[in-house]
């Protein structure tokens, strides 16, 4: 499996609540057993070797839901840094975030800052986690940027515009993989996935597990990425 591996892979992590329901139990359940598939797309994306995971964890539009459902994400996401941290050191694993962080609970935000620094000169994997993220907030909020450094129109391109998101330290993902069976982007990564290989697995995401991630891996290998040009200028 070593052959055209993946630098970047980013999922949109979604059927949780369903999960739960289909189990009896309230949508917080489907959450908390996420956790586990969260665990194995870290380990199966170390494994195979590839170097970025960006994985989507809570949207600008999920501070919609109903509060006590926000509350326990929350936590959950105070819970599962704390409870992950001595594992990503031990697999040499460093954590980034993308998103409005400052509108996080301070515990959260303080938690995360830790783990980022904790892990920041770690060189194996990359997770980033995208959190109060979306796609239109970064496009905008790089807008913002290039008009606050007085950046000259001459020198706004597609190659200098992305200096301005969160992340531009991190090639644009080589695969995005949806799970929850629903076909959209939902704000994720608008800018970043304009050539990104999409994969839509019919499954909740707590039954995610390493082996999903290698069966993408593999079905990536077989697709022919054109940008643009003819089969025939690829193979040359
Ligand atoms: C994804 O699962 C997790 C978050 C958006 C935080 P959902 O909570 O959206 O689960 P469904 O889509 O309602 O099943
Ligand atoms: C997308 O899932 C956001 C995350 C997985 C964090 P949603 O459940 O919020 O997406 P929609 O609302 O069904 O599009
Ligand atoms: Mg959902």
């Amino acid at each position: 499996m070593r052959k055209h591996i993946p630098e970047h892979i980013a999922i949109i992590m979604d059927g949780n609540g369903r999960w739960a329901e289909e189990h009896g139990k309230e949508r917080i359940y489907g959450h908390q057993n996420g956790v586990e598939a969260v665990r194995n797309a870290i380990e199966g994306a170390g494994e195979a070797g590839v170097k970025f995971l960006t994985l989507y964890a809570f949207s600008t539009e999920n501070w919609n839901r109903p509060k006590e459902e926000i509350d326990a994400l929350m936590q959950l996401l105070v819970k599962a840094i704390k409870n992950e941290l001595e594992g990503l050191m031990q697999n040499n694993v460093r954590l980034q975030a993308i998103g409005n962080l400052k509108s996080l609970p301070l515990e959260c935000q303080e938690e995360l800052q830790d783990a980022i620094e904790t892990t920041k000169n770690n060189t194996g994997l990359t997770i980033v986690l995208a959190l109060s993220y979306s796609g239109r907030w970064e496009i905008v909020n790089a807008v913002k940027k290039i008009i606050e450094h007085g950046i000259e129109e001459q020198f706004v391109t597609q190659y200098s515009f992305p200096i301005f998101l969160c992340n531009n330290q991190i090639p644009d993902p080589d695969i995005l993989i949806r799970t929850g069976r629903e076909y959209r982007i939902s704000n994720f990564l608008l800018w970043q996935i304009a050539y990104t290989e999409l994969f839509f697995p019919a499954i909740l995401w707590p039954d995610f597990r390493k082996q999903h991630l290698f069966d993408i891996i593999a079905e990536y290998q077989m697709r022919q990425r054109r940008f643009g040009k003819t089969g025939a200028q690829i193979k040359i």
